[in-house]
């Protein structure tokens, strides 16, 4: 349990947030599968991060983590040379939903067998949506106990290529494919409603696999070529816009407050936390920015006060994991906010519909649920302290240690969860 106090005068600093953490996963992952040492910097040593190394080095990869430094080497097996996992001949993923859908499509064509679990969120979550299209490759996969989640068995066998119409907006679900279809005997194909985070996607290119992305009449459409061999590559981790984003809230609702947060990942398909914030009245700059695989810029973020709007459709997908903070930031602003098409909530760490609804009524926020998000009733005064719980989600503990800041002193249960994706997080805080 941590008491956060209110904040009495404003936040001015300058910070760096940690590694990109769904960039950090794929540059372990495809680095084991590349010819060859792939050298990462800025990697995220964050718990999740750290169940995909643990994972890789159990299917007999060696990876050198210098810790503390962000820098990790992948001495790459080659695309058949994983192998597997002993004594238990079992994977634990840990809390990372990223790691165990992506590992899934890595490992369904591999010559051997494999068990996968998780923690107590994990085998809460849904798997059938890679379960039915990596079948649909001829993967032997299957929840052990039957219910659609982890533990997951998977006997690798060889794989064909499929066009798959994926009912959701899911970068998991893409990137299992994809890595699947690397060893697919012809080319694979994932057509999603809108489109989800592109990270496999641009890293695959970096290590050689000829990947397309295209628009098409029902949504977005990836495919991948089937690969003989990737290559090694040198991967800069930008740091994690969705850990910027409670420092983006926090400078915000905070009056007088300016933070310089450097060398944030801006690629479009994970950004829409600033369009959405700017277009309820945010203040942010990009500065400082730079193009190169994964773009990123330095945010200048300075308070202003906020009013209500509607969010939904196809940007949802670019700030599925930001839309706690954003509910905080629609409790603190004036006048309606709704969030609407983020039924995906529901499947996160938590149902984050009920965790953030829940903890805002605490708080006196005027917070109504809805099958898909939330009517949020905002105004610049009405948060006050209260007893919350982070419910053991990551971006809830972050999401609400930032309205203490401005509600008053506030007890959040089970604080410590954080180091899924933010270790440092509270000294962050504390620094400004
Ligand atoms: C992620 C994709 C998103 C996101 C998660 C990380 C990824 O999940 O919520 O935190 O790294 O691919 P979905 O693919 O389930 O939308």
């Amino acid at each position: 349990m941590r008491t956060i106090a209110k904040r009495t005068s404003p936040l001015r600093g300058e910070i760096t947030v940690p590694g990109d953490k769904s960039i950090s996963h794929r540059s372990v992952m495809f680095g084991a599968l590349g010819q060859g040492d792939t050298h990462v910097t800025g990697f995220l040593e964050g718990a999740d991060c750290l169940a995909t190394i643990d994972c890789f080095r159990r299917l007999g990869v060696e990876i050198d983590l210098d810790r503390g430094a962000g820098s990790v080497t992948v001495h790459g097996k080659g695309m058949r040379g994983l192998s597997p996992a002993l004594d238990p001949a079992e994977l634990y993923t840990g809390n990372s939903g990223t790691t165990t859908r992506i590992i899934s499509g890595i490992l369904a064509p591999q010559r051997f067998r494999t068990l996968i679990s998780g923690d107590e969120s994990i085998a809460t979550r849904p798997m059938n949506r890679i379960i039915t299209p990596l079948r649909q490759m001829g993967a032997q996969i299957e929840s052990v106990s039957g219910n659609g989640c982890a533990p997951l068995m998977i006997c690798g066998t060889d794989l064909h290529g499929i066009s798959y119409d994926s009912p959701v907006a899911s970068a998991q679900v893409k990137s299992a494919i994809l890595c699947a279809g690397l060893y697919a005997d012809s080319p694979t194909f994932v057509t999603e409603p809108a489109l989800s985070r592109d990270h496999t996607e641009r890293m695959l290119r970096e290590f050689g696999a000829e990947v397309i992305s295209e628009h098409v009449e029902n949504g977005f459409r990836a495919g991948i070529l089937p690969c003989e061999t990737l290559h090694a590559a040198r991967i800069h981790v930008p740091g994690d816009i969705s850990s910027a984003a409670y420092f983006i809230a926090a400078a915000t609702i905070i009056p007088g407050s300016e933070i310089l947060i450097r060398n944030v990942g801006i690629n479009p398909t994970r950004a829409g936390i600033l369009q959405a914030a700017i277009q309820m009245g945010a203040d942010i700059t990009l500065l400082n920015e730079t193009n190169t695989a994964e773009p990123a810029a330095d945010l200048l973020v300075r308070y202003a006060p906020l009013h209500g709007t509607d969010i939904g459709g196809d940007i949802i997908p670019t700030l599925i994991d930001e839309i706690p903070v954003l509910a905080l930031m629609a409790a603190c602003a004036q006048g309606r906010t709704v969030i609407r098409d983020a039924a995906e909530l529901k499947v996160k760490e938590t149902n984050r519909i009920d965790t953030v609804t829940s903890n805002l009524l605490r708080m006196g926020c005027n917070v109504t649920p809805a099958e898909d998000g939330f009517v949020i009733e905002g105004s610049l005064d009405t948060l006050h302290g209260a007893r919350v719980s982070s419910y053991g989600d990551h971006r809830i503990a972050m999401t609400f240690a930032i309205a203490a800041l401005l509600a008053g002193s506030t007890e959040i249960e089970g604080d410590e969860c954080v180091d899924v994706s933010y270790p440092d997080f509270y000294r962050t805080l504390e620094s400004l």
